[in-house]
């Protein structure tokens, strides 16, 4: 089978991280400490770890912007350097470089807030540049999040169904109010986690038979699949097949900051090598473990030589 290539449409953030005792509660002022400038971001953290998991040199590539800053240059160097295509990441002057602040806890949780930046020059207009259709034409696999305007996720989806690529939506950070019902016939993958499915759905999530019954109220609206990850416990996929729990690895995490980008990269990965879904499944649980023991976002994706696979 010819290696099937994979695009993230998505963002890029600076990670402006903290560590903390505890997250702070309302009101509170709280000291921290290790304030670190890191490479960030949902979709060039999926894109990450497509790079470094991918088995095949040059099938992964990001469209996304950032600033004209130091901050978007960096964001460039990492993504080359984990063998992401940027040729279609664009550099917007006067607009800064997408942020996120983290605070991490010392038992790896973590509360994160997003300042888009340059992300939301991610619309529908650029989507539809030459450049871009001939990316979006070229791609197997297209992988998205919710941190662009959604108008373009929109446009995104209609190309894609016409060059007839598996469409992934990893629904990070969720609507409050959920997703039109009419996106979910369009979703090879919606892969959100057990919070995300509770927000899209309205609905208790907190067992692993309530995330089954969750997520056919999806299949009911159209998606083909729904993948929920539920933290070490593993993900649940369900389908017009029925729902299956797949067990998860325990890791003693320190920062579970990008554990579900690495795992949504693992998963793309392992789907454009023809893995089954179990064992692309089992694929990006072992990434994700792995990444939850590292501090950061990028800096904590392995390698594939890390992922001690089954022969
Ligand atoms: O999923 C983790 C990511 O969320 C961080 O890297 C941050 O930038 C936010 O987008």
């Amino acid at each position: 089978m010819n290696p099937r290539k994979i695009l993230i449409v998505g963002s890029l953030n600076v990670d402006q991280s903290v560590q903390v005792n505890d997250l702070p509660a309302r009101g509170e002022t709280i000291k921290g400490h290790n304030l670190q400038y890191l490479n960030g971001g949902k979709g060039a953290n999926q894109a990450v770890a497509c790079g470094r998991l991918s088995s095949a040199p040059g099938t992964v590539a990001m469209l996304g912007c950032v600033g004209k800053d130091n901050f978007g240059q960096m964001q460039l160097q990492g993504l080359t350097a984990s063998n992401v295509d940027t040729r279609n990441i664009h550099a917007i002057d006067g607009t800064p470089t997408g942020m996120a602040i983290i605070y991490v806890s010392s038992k790896g949780s973590n509360s994160i807030v997003i300042i888009s930046g340059a992300n939301d020059c991610v619309t529908p207009e650029l989507i539809h540049e030459p450049e871009s259709l001939k990316a979006i034409e070229a791609a197997d696999i297209i992988l998205m999040q919710m941190e662009i305007p959604f108008e373009t996720n929109l446009a995104v989806m209609d190309l894609a169904a016409k060059s007839g690529s598996t469409l992934i939506l990893n629904p990070a950070p969720a609507p409050d109010h959920g997703l039109p019902d009419e996106v979910y016939e369009k979703l090879d993958y919606i892969t959100p986690n057990e919070t995300e499915l509770a927000k899209l759905t309205g609905l208790p999530c907190n067992t692993i038979e309530e995330i089954g019954q969750a997520s056919e109220v999806l299949v009911h609206k159209g998606v083909k699949n729904v993948l929920v990850t539920v933290g070490d416990r593993g993900a649940v996929l369900t389908n017009a097949e029925g729902s299956t729990h797949y067990t998860g690895i325990h890791a003693d995490a320190i920062d579970t900051t990008a554990a579900g980008d690495t795992f949504n990269g693992a998963f793309a990965v392992a789907l454009a090598e023809g893995k089954t879904p179990a064992d692309a499944i089992a694929f990006a649980n072992r990434a994700a473990a792995i990444s939850v023991t590292r501090r950061g976002a990028q800096d904590s994706v392995p390698c594939r030589s890390e992922l001690n696979e089954p022969q």
